[in-house]
């Protein structure tokens, strides 16, 4: 059963604590401010001081997750999100940087990427894309299964002086768990000992099989150097995009996935996130996983404040309460107190659940001692 502790209902209601700790010892509970008292007492309590009460369960945070049903007339053409992915070293940031005209893996810590990168390009033919720039090294799985999750389509990058490495692999087996098709960059073909059919020949042992291989994936032949494909690479992506007839309803509350998030020394909590539905504005009240909040700034990936973001735009989103978990979902909320209560119920359904795996394991233990 629910459960609240004496200080934090006094706290909720704004009450002084003394006076809440006085009307449980008149109804007859001897507790301290820092004792739990069951929801019914905190209840009667609540209605002693003459709040109302609104507790907050399974079923409304689902209803308040799927509140809006958008109806197809509702629903408008969104830009593709594509998540490149692929083994350490292959050239999945260069590519991208190629593409975007950036310089981001000369920034980077030993030239690995340690993060997900996002951002938004628009190509010289007007199309606005959405992309995700993974990790390749090995330690970074969870990345690249969250990218393969939020995405629409994985390019996945084979070098083509290096062909099929083990995270080559991993990055097939999430595109495929999420159902998401996939584009093959071969890429750094400008390079002497360059065997794109190699790379092709490999894939069949993974079950993919390139167009040039009579199958139904695409493949291109790139170098993010020389910038030889990269034409090709786009146009194979728009022909999925159309493929995909991506939609969403920018005119609903928003709804978006955290792609990262860290707590900011100068800008407190911070989290990327990726705008699936809906817009998102300055000023919007929010829950996200276990924290709310209430939209102070949004910034885009050139580092400018912009007003609002919507489908498929990633966002980096200033004034939470606390730093949410990275793959968290976003849902704009009517009020405040909803955003808290949601955060706060999903709080303790997961310290209930720890607690729960922990009182397990102590019994485990305490068997296995016996
Ligand atoms: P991680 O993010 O750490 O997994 O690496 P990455 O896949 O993003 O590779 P990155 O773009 O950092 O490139 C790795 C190295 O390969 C760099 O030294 C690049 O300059 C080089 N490189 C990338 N693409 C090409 C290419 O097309 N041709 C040649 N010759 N070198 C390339
Ligand atoms: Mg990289």
């Amino acid at each position: 059963p629910e459960a609240i502790v004496v200080s934090e209902l006094a706290n909720r209601m704004a009450e002084r604590v003394g006076d809440v700790v006085k009307s449980l010892m008149q109804m007859g509970m001897m507790v301290t401010q820092n004792q739990t008292i069951d929801a019914d007492t905190a209840e009667l309590i609540i209605e002693e001081f003459g709040h109302t009460v609104n507790r907050v369960s399974d079923a409304d945070v689902e209803q308040v997750i799927n509140e809006v049903q958008d109806k197809a007339e509702d629903l408008q053409p969104r830009p593709p999100v594509i998540t490149i992915m692929g083994h350490v070293d292959h050239g999945k940031t260069s590519l991208l940087d190629a593409i975007r005209n950036a310089k981001v893996v000369a920034g980077e810590a030993g030239g690995i990427t340690q993060h997900i990168g996002a951002y938004q390009v628009v190509t010289d033919t007007g199309a606005v894309l959405s992309f995700l720039d993974t990790p390749g090294h090995a330690a970074f799985t969870s990345m690249r299964s969250r990218g393969a999750q939020v995405t629409d389509i994985v390019v996945l990058v084979v070098a083509a002086d290096d062909a099929v490495m083990p995270q080559t692999v991993e990055a097939i087996n999430h595109a495929k768990a999420a159902k998401v098709p996939m584009i093959v960059a071969i890429n750094k073909i400008d390079k002497p000992g360059a065997n794109p059919d190699k790379v092709r020949t490999d894939l069949l042992q993974h079950e993919v099989i390139v167009e040039k291989m009579s199958g139904e994936v695409q493949d291109v032949e790139v170098s993010a150097i020389n910038g030889d494909g990269l034409d090709d690479l786009l146009e194979a992506i728009a022909l999925q995009s159309e493929l995909l007839e991506l939609k969403a309803n920018p005119n609903r509350a928003a709804q978006g996935a955290v792609i990262e998030a860290q707590l900011d020394v100068g800008r407190g909590p911070v989290a990327t996130v990726l705008i699936q539905n809906g817009t998102l504005r300055q000023g919007d009240i929010f829950v996200v996983g276990e924290q709310y909040g209430k939209v102070r700034a949004l910034i885009n990936d050139k580092g400018e404040r912009i007003k609002e973001a919507g489908p498929s735009v990633p966002v980096e989103v200033l004034g939470l309460n606390g730093t949410p978990e990275a793959g968290d979902v976003l849902n704009v909320t009517s009020t405040e107190a909803q955003a808290r209560e949601i955060a706060e119920y999903r709080s303790k359904a997961a310290k209930d659940k720890r607690a729960a795996a922990g009182a397990a394991t102590t019994l485990e233990q305490l068997m296995a001692n016996a």
